[in-house]
């Protein structure tokens, strides 16, 4: 794994962005693994700022989102659907029949699963895959205790990941119970990985992370069995590391 330890939010961001720019010039049919959540917003933010002045296109490209909450619709405001509709694919010209969401609600979890590989397996693999971190270490939605060898599937979120995403809702009740996401597996099949950490929240989950213990008890770790991860980290989540050393 390599490391990249940059001052602030915006420097990280701006640098994931220079990274997927310089995947989709290279190669303009590429395919992009993209997650959800308050991390990659500034990435989305910059990608969409730059994408008319640095006349990089999205039109032949595919992106698979890692996850979706179970029993959202696709419109529902806080569906993943609609966050990556309004947060990058709207403002840029990738074509919306190239960007693949599991469905949150589906006439079965079982066959969205099968349904969810399959495609992964026919357009996959993943060139660069975007990762945030969970505070308890989860990648996708794949919760401590997610085997290796998970492809995707449902997941039980725990009470601390429905409370970390409890900004997004009205209030406790309405966050979903369960998901579906990639498996760890899938994820490890993309060539190239870059996990985005910032903020204090995320201090402990980076410290964790780089004591390279692999483990089921905190997902990420899995990320150490890949050869292409670059961890993109700010000051503030990597300030129990620092301290450390001190
Ligand atoms: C979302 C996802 C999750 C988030 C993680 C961090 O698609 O895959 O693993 O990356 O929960 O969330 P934020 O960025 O909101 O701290």
């Amino acid at each position: 794994m390599k490391g990249l330890l940059l001052d602030n939010y915006a420097a990280v961001s701006e640098y994931a962005a220079t990274l997927v720019e310089e995947q989709v010039r290279g190669n303009a049919q590429s395919v992009l693994g993209l997650a959800t959540g308050a991390t990659p917003l500034g990435l989305y933010e910059n990608i969409c700022n730059s994408f008319e002045e640095r006349g990089v296109s999205y039109k032949d490209v595919r992106t698979i989102n890692l996850d979706e909450y179970l029993g959202l619709e696709r419109t529902h405001p806080e569906s993943y659907y609609t966050f990556m509709n309004e947060k990058l694919f709207k403002h840029i010209d990738l074509a919306i029949e190239n960007a693949y969401i599991p469905d949150g609600k589906p006439s079965s979890v079982g066959e969205e699963c099968v349904r969810y590989d399959k495609i992964l397996d026919c357009i996959g693999p993943i060139n660069l895959q975007i990762l945030g971190i969970g505070t308890n270490g989860h990648i996708g939605f794949n919760e401590p205790g997610t085997n290796s060898n998970s492809t995707t599937h449902i997941v039980e979120l725990t009470p601390s990941t429905r409370k970390s995403n409890a900004h997004f809702f009205q209030s406790f009740e309405e966050i979903p119970t369960h998901a579906i996401t990639m498996g760890i597996k899938s994820i490890l099949k993309s060539e190239k990985i870059i996990l985005l950490a910032s903020g204090e929240s995320k201090a402990e989950a980076v410290k964790t992370l780089l004591s390279k213990q692999v483990t089921e008890r905190f997902p990420a770790s899995f990320l150490w069995n890949h050869d292409n991860v670059t961890l993109i980290v700010d000051r503030d989540a990597y300030q129990l590391v620092e301290l450390e050393r001190q």
